[in-house]
């Protein structure tokens, strides 16, 4: 029997530790066998509840560990590029959560290094995997809606941002934080490339940051066009406090599909006093439990089957080019056309 595959976390934050737990036990072939983050006693915490003895607080003694044939970045995401680049320089295989980097030329370098190194590389767009989003992928495909012209898709998230969100030139903002997923999403149903986008924002429940942060947005709907012709849009809030809200509607030419439901259970309920209720998607973490573990399974598969990942580098690449043009048309209240080539 083959060894299973050694996964070297890095960044044992909240994704970080979703991975860690499918890591740890749920993904047949692998088996997480070190840590590292840098916060006080971060790794050595994730490290122990998963049973792992190697735990670190920088990624370099990580690459090192011989028994790693494979990480897991999940930092955030102005890490991305450099510990990407450093991976693939060590032969690892990469999975690297969303959004791949902050910027087009990073991308670019991160994908020479996988491709000069010839290892495995996976972007977290984890709804690909998700099973009402494959059988929407399924539909569309066979046809049962038609010719697909409209994909919208929308994400709100329920809390208030870190910190440093606030900050869009540093984060990117939330087009990049929560309507990756959305700008991925979109690609995927429509098979189409985002080549003109016009978006408008702005802050309506953050009163905290409009003072020192004028340009954060909490609310931005994204118009694109696409090169197939196609049409999209793109409807991303945080600080909803609601739920977690992740749900697209496509329409095409014979029809219209939905995907998604606020509703956390097919219950619903009736009462004298309050009417009719039910209870709301709360957390990503939730809604998108399996999703998570499909997505590493894939990603596992595909090393030990010496196969192409199902979200790759150009994915990546793609989304963060959106996310940058999207930044672009709220600043100058302009389209922005993007280029494909
Ligand atoms: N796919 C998804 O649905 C999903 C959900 C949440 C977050 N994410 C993405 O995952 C990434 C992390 O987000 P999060 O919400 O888990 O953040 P987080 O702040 O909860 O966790 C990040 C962790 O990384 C650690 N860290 C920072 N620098 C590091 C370094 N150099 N080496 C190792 N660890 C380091 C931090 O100490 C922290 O523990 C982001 O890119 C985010 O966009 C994806």
């Amino acid at each position: 029997m083959k060894a299973p595959i050694g996964i070297g976390l890095i960044g044992s934050g909240r994704a970080g530790r979703i991975h860690a737990r499918n890591f740890a036990g749920r993904i047949s072939g692998a088996q997480l066998v070190a840590v590292s983050d840098p916060a006080p006693d971060a790794a050595k915490t994730t490290a122990e509840e998963f049973g792992v003895d190697a735990s670190y607080e920088h990624y370099e003694p990580l690459l090192e560990n011989g028994a790693v044939d494979a990480v897991v970045v999940a930092t955030p995401t102005n890490f991305h590029r450099d510990i990407v680049v450093a991976a693939a320089a060590r032969g690892k295989h990469i999975f690297c959560e969303k959004p791949m980097a902050l910027t087009v030329e990073e991308c670019r370098e991160m994908n020479e290094a996988v491709a000069a190194a010839g290892v495995k590389f996976q972007i977290g767009f984890m709804r690909r995997f998700d099973k009402s989003f494959r059988e929407a992928k399924e539909a569309i495909d066979d046809g049962v809606i038609g010719d697909v012209v409209l994909v919208k898709s929308l994400t709100h998230g329920p809390s208030t941002p870190q910190r440093w969100m606030y900050d869009v030139a540093a984060s990117n903002g939330p087009l990049a934080e929560v309507s990756s997923h959305d700008i991925d999403t979109l690609r995927w149903f429509t098979g189409g490339e985002v080549v003109e986008t016009y978006a408008i924002a702005g802050n309506y429940r953050c009163p905290d940051a409009r003072e020192e942060f004028p340009d954060f947005y909490d609310n931005v709907v994204m118009t694109t066009r696409l090169s197939n012709g196609l049409q999209g849009v793109i409807e991303g809030a945080v600080s909803v406090g609601y739920g977690y809200d992740a749900r697209v509607e496509i329409l095409g030419t014979k029809g219209v599909l939905f995907v998604g439901s606020l509703n956390e259970s097919r219950v619903s309920y009736c009462t004298v006093d309050r009417g009719v209720g039910a209870t709301a998607v709360k957390s990503w973490r939730t809604l998108f439990i399996d999703a998570y573990e499909h997505e590493g399974q894939s990603f596992v598969d595909a090393i030990a089957g010496d196969s192409e990942t199902m979200v790759g580098g150009i994915d990546g690449l793609r989304a963060v080019q959106i996310v940058n043009a999207g930044n672009e048309s709220i600043g100058s209240r302009a389209p922005v056309a993007i280029d494909i080539n």
